[in-house]
């Protein structure tokens, strides 16, 4: 069962982040022996992304899936990666600058209150930002609203083993691993967070269950690395666009499809940040 866990407001996740932002990729790639970048990359098979498609990658942090995506879009299509901590979209520009080529743009907002233009995207991405969410739920409903009516979404995230020995391994690694490399980096409360929001998060068939009832006709959870992570996999059929999810301003909901009205918009009609 997941833990009740109190999750930090928007606002303090993204201090959060901020501060990781400077050792983020760093760490990710010293924590996971690298195989973060192979597990984004069956993400990314498992979304599909043809030349062309417009994706928006939600929670995009440092940018790494983004760059990923857009080399996969390119020369046509269009990516834009969406997170709330300016630190970390501030190494994604950086790093999106060294390949000018690739058709990327980042938005700084909060995933679940900006207002993302419905019904324009090819695929919708979330790695590790699912989790962090105030609401899976809700997370689960911009995925969807986000979509065209076939597009395809991807969340990668950890996920808690069914398999107790998977299990124990998860936890030593955390408290054993983890935890003392963020203490040398001063960053001992930031990752104490990490299996705080693992034992909180959604299992695998949860997740499904929302997904189908945020309007996904297609959810399935698949095991990565022994379970200790997890991708779900989300298609959609449906007609048309669909009235904003609740809260979100009016101009969120427009009768028609988004079309490129000016160079200061997004392909995806939505305004973009600077
Ligand atoms: C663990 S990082 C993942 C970054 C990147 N997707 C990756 O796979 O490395 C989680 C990211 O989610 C962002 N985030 C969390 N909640 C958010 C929200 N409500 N809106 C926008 N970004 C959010 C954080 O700022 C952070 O950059």
């Amino acid at each position: 069962m997941p833990q009740p866990f109190a999750q930090p407001e928007p606002a303090a996740m993204f201090r959060l982040f901020d501060r990781t932002a400077p050792t983020y990729d760093l760490l990710n790639d010293v924590l996971s022996l690298g195989l973060h970048r192979l597990w984004k990359r069956q993400a990314v098979a498992r979304l599909q992304p043809r030349p062309g498609a417009r994706i928006v990658d939600l929670c995009c942090g440092t940018g790494d899936l983004a760059l990923l995506l857009a080399e996969r879009v390119r020369p046509h299509g269009r990516v834009i990666g969406v997170d709330g901590s300016a630190a970390s979209l501030e190494q994604a520009r950086q790093r999106a600058a060294e390949r000018p080529w690739l058709p990327l743009e980042f938005i700084h907002g909060d995933v679940l209150t900006l207002p993302l233009a419905p019904g324009a995207a090819d695929g919708v991405m979330m790695a590790y930002g699912l989790r962090n969410l105030a609401s899976v739920a809700a997370g689960l409903e911009v995925m969807r609203h986000l979509l065209k009516p076939h597009g395809r979404g991807v969340v990668l995230d950890f996920n808690r083993p069914p398999h107790p020995l998977w299990a124990q391994a998860q936890r030593r690694y955390l408290q054993q691993v983890v935890a003392p490399v963020a203490r040398v980096l001063d960053l001992e409360g930031e990752y104490a967070y990490l299996e705080r929001s693992i034992a909180a998060f959604a299992t695998g068939t949860q997740q499904e269950t929302l997904a189908r009832q945020a309007g996904f006709t297609v959810a399935r959870h698949h095991p990565v690395a022994g379970g200790l992570m997890g991708l779900l996999e989300l298609s959609l059929i449906r007609n048309g666009p669909e009235p904003a999810p609740p809260g979100w301003p009016p101009g969120a909901n427009p009768v028609d499809p988004p079309v490129r009205r000016d160079p200061d918009q997004s392909p995806l009609g939505i305004p973009t940040a600077r």
